[in-house]
């Protein structure tokens, strides 16, 4: 569906919170619920629809490696088939975006500061003819890993999440990565970093709590090996040949490269996660210093919230959402479009509005809101509901 010109001046306002009042409502089923949306009348059914996806897609190479708050695949794509030209995500994380611009035949380009964002995205977006060479390296390092009994240096941070002999395997299979040819090198980093989690004792990505699991010997090797023949059979499914760009930078200072017609990206919602430190054990385990200076420009962090205060962090998260807005929309052609996917943000328990400044931002920024969509979904963790929306802007 091409998009449509811009005739509607104001879309009829949608009920849009104070982030004084949460506005928790009691949670109900699973699922979006009571999805509404306004405006342009075929945009904003896209973004509607966009909202109601929900659970795991296995197409392409979506299910190779989890990354916290990605955006759903079905909902990049119904969005990136509305809106037509290069596609551009300053927050890309772990590439969902850029990979669905990538298999619609687009132009794809992206900006994280978490070097882990960008380990991922390259890896799914990766040319297929490395899918043999992956295969072969990774089933030789595997075994090398299985068989030796060694000592293996362990990084510091890590010593207390693995039981030994897991430790051990990951240990064997770091220094073997190494010792790789440079072309398939980025890929077996990023098979490494797709185990390193689930192989320690820590819950999840975003959890550091710690729950006890035994690996039989041998068995993460094992596992490094099956996730790299899945990622190979993965990628060989991907178009060759794909412009697909990511930098490690800044988005509240990084413009989108000039041809861009589409800017479409889930940011980071205020005080929800600390993205860049939650990686401590893939820095440590693919010897990648801690990104110190990055640590201080992400986003809406919860420890900022924590270290500032809620209206301090708050104030920053709104001051930041102004300047990449700014940023992104600069950089936009004419008639060029931003899709924004933001919801609630929580902070002391609290959840808060992240539309009104977000809608707020994208006018500063001389971009006239074309049309909106909202969903409530219920977070069964706090007995609450969040509200998510999709605001859609066009540069004049
Ligand atoms: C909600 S996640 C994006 C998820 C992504 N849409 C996906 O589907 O995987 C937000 C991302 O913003 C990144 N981030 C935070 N502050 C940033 C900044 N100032 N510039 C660029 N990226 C930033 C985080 O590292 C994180 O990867």
């Amino acid at each position: 569906m091409a998009a449509k010109s811009p005739r509607h001046p104001e879309p009829p306002s949608l009920p849009v919170r104070d982030d004084d009042d949460p506005g928790l409502r009691v949670s109900g089923p699973p699922g979006a619920r009571d999805i509404r949306h306004a405006g342009d009348d075929e945009l904003g059914a896209v973004m509607a629809e966009a909202l109601t996806f929900e659970g795991r897609v296995d197409r392409a190479t979506h299910g190779f490696h989890t990354y916290p708050a990605g955006m759903h695949p079905d909902a990049a794509k119904v969005i990136i088939a509305a809106c037509p030209g290069a596609v551009h995500d300053p927050f890309c994380g772990g590439g969902t975006v850029l990979l669905e611009a990538m298999l619609a035949g687009r132009k794809a380009s992206g900006t994280d500061l978490s070097p882990i964002a960008s380990l991922v995205t390259k890896a799914r977006t990766a040319d297929p003819a490395l899918a043999t060479p992956l295969r072969a390296a990774s089933r030789r390092l595997a075994e090398l890993a299985r068989t030796t009994r060694s000592p293996v240096e362990v990084p510091e941070a890590c010593r207390d999440w693995y039981e030994p002999h897991v430790a051990e395997e990951i240990g064997h299979l770091r220094d073997g990565i190494r010792a790789e040819d440079a072309t398939v090198q980025p890929l077996l980093w990023a098979v490494l970093s797709s185990i390193v989690i689930k192989a320690s004792y820590r819950e999840s990505d975003t959890s550091n709590r710690k729950s006890p699991v035994h690996r039989p010997p041998g068995t993460t090797a094992i596992l490094f090996h099956k996730k790299a023949r899945e990622l190979g059979r993965m990628i060989e499914g991907l178009p060759s040949g794909a412009e697909v760009l990511t930098r490690l930078d800044d988005a509240r200072v990084c413009p989108p490269p000039p041809h861009t017609s589409l800017v479409l990206t889930s940011p980071p919602y205020p005080g929800v996660y600390d993205y860049l430190p939650m990686q401590q054990l893939r820095y440590a385990w693919l010897g990648i210093e801690p990104p110190g200076r990055a640590f201080s420009a992400e986003v809406g962090s919860r420890r900022s919230f924590r270290a500032k205060g809620r209206a301090e962090a708050f104030r920053d998260w709104r001051e930041d959402t102004d300047r990449w807005i700014a940023t992104q929309s600069q950089g936009l052609r004419r008639n060029g479009l931003m899709v924004v996917n933001v919801g609630d943000g929580l902070v002391g328990g609290r959840l808060v509005d992240a539309l009104s400044p977000t809608v707020q931002a994208m006018r500063k920024a001389g971009l006239e809101i074309v049309a909106r969509a909202s969903a409530d979904r219920p977070d069964h963790a706090r007995n609450a509901v969040r509200i998510e929306h999709m605001v859609m802007g066009r540069k004049p």
